[in-house]
C-alpha cells in the first residue's frame, strides 16, 4: 500500500457508481484508474470525475498494464447479461463474461495482488460457473470472502433491487474451505437484520408541472401490460422505470386514470444514492466506524451530472446499468474495510 491511501482500480466503470460508493464510504480510498469500453459512459464519467477512463477492452489488459498502478483494491461490476434470463443465462459461454474471466486469471499472475476486492452483479450470479471460478481462485490465493444478496430496501431506500455482492480480503493462511458450503448472507447487517426506517418514495421525487407530459407513460404501454402486481415498487420497463401503486390489477385500462409517469433520471439517480447537485446537505448523524448507518442522501462533489449531448434515453440506459452507491458504500465500510 502506498502511504495510507487505498489505491483502487475500477473495472467496468460505467458512470462511476463504484467510485461514488468509495467516496460515500469515506474509507480513505482513491480510484486511481477506471476501465470501460462504452464511450458515452466514459464521457459522463470524465465530466464528473475529471478523469478519463481507459477504453482498452478489459479482456486485453496485461499483467504489466495492471501492475503499473500498484493497486490495493479492485472494484468490479461486470456485465450482468450472462446471468440473466434476458441474456439467456449462457454464463461462461457468453462472450460478455470474458473480461471477468480474464481478470480472474490475471489476478494469479500479479506479483503484488490487491489486498481488497469488491464485486457487484445480478441475482443468479451466485449460482453461475463464473462465480465458482472467481471464488475458487480467490480462495486458492488466500482471500477471505463474504458473499451476499441484498436489496437497497434493507438499507432504508424505497427501491427493491436484489443484487449479489462479494467482498474479498487477502489474508494469508485463510483456509480455502468448500465452495459449495459457503453462506450467502441475505440479511443486513449480516449478523442480525436491522429494520432501517424507509423514507417515503415521495422524498425522492421532483416536483413536475401538471402540464408537463415529458414523463407520462403512454397509454399504449399501459394497455400492453397484463395482470401485474402493483406495489409501492418501481418497475424497470423498456429501460425506463415506472412507479406503481399497491394492489393486483387485472384490468390494466383502469390504470390509465392514475396518470402514471416514468421516474426522471434525477429521481433514479437519487434512488441509486448518487450524490446529486440538487440535494441539500444531509442532516448530521452520529456514526461509528464500521457500524451500519441510517440512509441519508449523499451530497458533495463530485456529483452525478450528465454532460450536454447525452440524451434522456442514454441517461436511462446508463442509470439502469449502474448500481446503488449507498449499498456499495455500506458494504465497503462495514464489511470489506472494517
Ligand atoms: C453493469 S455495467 C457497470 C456499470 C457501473 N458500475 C456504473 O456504475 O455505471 C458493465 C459495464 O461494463 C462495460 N464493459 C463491458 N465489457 C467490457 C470490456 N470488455 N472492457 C471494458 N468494459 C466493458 C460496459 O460498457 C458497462 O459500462
Amino acid at each position: 500500500m502506498t502511504g495510507s491511501t487505498v489505491r483502487c482500480l475500477e473495472f467496468f466503470s460505467g458512470i462511476g457508481g463504484l467510485h461514488h460508493g468509495v467516496n460515500i464510504a469515506g474509507i480513505g480510498a482513491e480510484v486511481v484508474a477506471s476501465f470501460d469500453v462504452n464511450e458515452i459512459a466514459n464521457k459522463v464519467y470524465a465530466h464528473n470525475f475529471k478523469k478519463e477512463p481507459s477504453k482498452k477492452t478489459i479482456d486485453r489488459l496485461t499483467t504489466k498494464d495492471i501492475e503499473r498502478y500498484q493497486a490495493d483494491c479492485w472494484l468490479l461490476s461486470p456485465p450482468c447479461q450472462p446471468y440473466t434470463q434476458g441474456g439467456k443465462m449462457k454464463d461462461m459461454d457468453d462472450p460478455r463474461a470474458k473480461p471477468l474471466l480474464h481478470l480472474i486469471k490475471l489476478l494469479s499472475t500479479l506479483d503484488t495482488k490487491p489486498t481488497y476486492l469488491f464485486l457487484e452483479n445480478v441475482k443468479n450470479f451466485e449460482i453461475s460457473q463464473s462465480r465458482k471460478e472467481l471464488v475458487t481462485q480467490l480462495s486458492a490465493l488466500g482471500y477471505e470472502i463474504n458473499e451476499c444478496l441484498l436489496s437497497p430496501l434493507q438499507f432504508g431506500i424505497p427501491n427493491h433491487r436484489l443484487r449479489y455482492y462479494l467482498t474479498a480480503r487477502l489474508r494469508p493462511h485463510t483456509p480455502a474451505g468448500n465452495i459449495d458450503d459457503r453462506t450467502i448472507h441475505t440479511t443486513w447487517p449480516f449478523e442480525k437484520e436491522q429494520a432501517f426506517d424507509v423514507p417515503e418514495l415521495a422524498d425522492f421525487l421532483e416536483p413536475l408541472n401538471d402540464d408537463d407530459h415529458t414523463f407520462t407513460v403512454p397509454s399504449r404501454y399501459i394497455l400492453r401490460l397484463h395482470n401485474f402486481r402493483l406495489g409501492i415498487w418501481i418497475q424497470s420497463y423498456h429501460d425506463q422505470w415506472i412507479i406503481t401503486a399497491n394492489e393486483e390489477i387485472r384490468d390494466t385500462a383502469s390504470l390509465l386514470e392514475f396518470g402514471l409517469r416514468f421516474l426522471t433520471p434525477t429521481e433514479i439517480g437519487r434512488l441509486h444514492a448518487f450524490p446529486m447537485a440538487s440535494d441539500s446537505p444531509a442532516p448530521s448523524q452520529e456514526e461509528e466506524a464500521g457500524v451500519p448507518r441510517r440512509f441519508f442522501a449523499p451530497t458533495g462533489l463530485p456529483h452525478l451530472c450528465f454532460p450536454e449531448g447525452v440524451t434522456r434515453q442514454q441517461q436511462y440506459r446508463l442509470l439502469g446499468n449502474s448500481l446503488n452507491c449507498w449499498v456499495v458504500a455500506e458494504l465497503l465500510r462495514c464489511v470489506l474495510f472494517k
